[in-house]
């Protein structure tokens, strides 16, 4: 039985939840940690496809409808993360989400990450519900944080205990909010900061997460600093960083 679920929400769509969920769950794994990502947006399901994983015999929907095995739908990257897909076919629209909350348990892992669909609706509330935390992750723009906002009292409202905020895409230009800014929204202090970094688009056309595609670019370090945080642990660069970064070392 999973100790902590946590939930990677976002009131507004595309803001890098599934980047989020897929990096951080591989840092995760890597520090040692016993982690599934599973794909909780069964509408538009594309974890898979960050991972190059297209085709596979069954998706976290055949678990909701067909009461198969929760471990069939369990799949291993070559990076060693594990994960549970969800289909991409159409016939799987007939899944209901609101099944998550009781297969959730059945979960063979400590730590589970659940990427959700976007938005505040019914279906990111049925996912909701199958959380015990919720981490939710912005872009530093006015109308994403306004709906991060609103969802973080959602989440509050629903009783789940509020991991962090997390703003991805910083890239700190004079047309973004600043962090305290967005603090001062949110009404908390920020849990972690992902820039706006290059490495992470080619990562997903290289179908590798960024933290294992290249550990040490810019959004990497961070997703890793997130990773180490939720488990309660500072990530430190390795000795001689900068310099070996210089030389093309690491
Ligand atoms: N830190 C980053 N730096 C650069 N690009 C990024 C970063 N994070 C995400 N992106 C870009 O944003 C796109 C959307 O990210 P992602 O699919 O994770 O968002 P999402 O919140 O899961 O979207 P949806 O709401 O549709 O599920 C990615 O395809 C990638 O191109
Ligand atoms: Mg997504």
């Amino acid at each position: 039985m999973p100790q902590r679920i946590i939930g990677i929400m976002s009131g507004k769509g595309g803001v890098g939840k599934t980047v989020s969920s897929l990096n951080i769950g591989l840092a995760l794994h890597q520090f040692g940690e016993d982690v599934v990502v599973i794909d909780a947006d069964i509408t538009a399901s594309n974890l898979g496809l960050h991972l190059g994983m297209y085709n596979f015999p069954h998706g976290l929907q055949d678990v909701l409808t067909k009461d198969i095995d929760i471990e069939k739908a369990l799949y291993i990257h070559h990076t060693g993360l594990r994960v549970i897909p969800a289909s991409l076919d159409l016939s799987s629209l007939k899944a209901d989400i609101k099944n998550l909350r009781k297969i959730i348990s059945e979960i063979p892992a400590d730590l589970v990450l659940i990427d959700s669909p976007p938005g505040i609706n019914e279906e990111v509330i049925a996912v909701m519900s199958a959380c015990r935390e919720i981490m939710v992750i912005t872009n530093p723009e006015i109308p994403t944080v306004t709906n991060a906002m609103k969802l973080s009292r959602v989440a509050e409202k629903q009783k789940r205990h509020l991991t962090g905020v997390v703003v991805n895409r910083y890239s700190n230009n004079p047309y973004e909010l600043t962090i305290p800014e967005i603090e001062m929204m949110v009404e908390s202090t920020i849990y972690g900061v992902v820039p706006e970094d290059p490495y992470v688009r080619e990562s997903i056309y290289q179908k590798i997460p960024v933290v294992a595609y290249k550990p040490f670019s810019p959004a990497a370090i961070e997703f890793k600093k997130i990773a180490a945080k939720i488990i309660g642990k500072t990530y430190k660069l390795p000795r001689f960083y900068k310099i070996k970064s210089l030389l093309g070392l690491i």
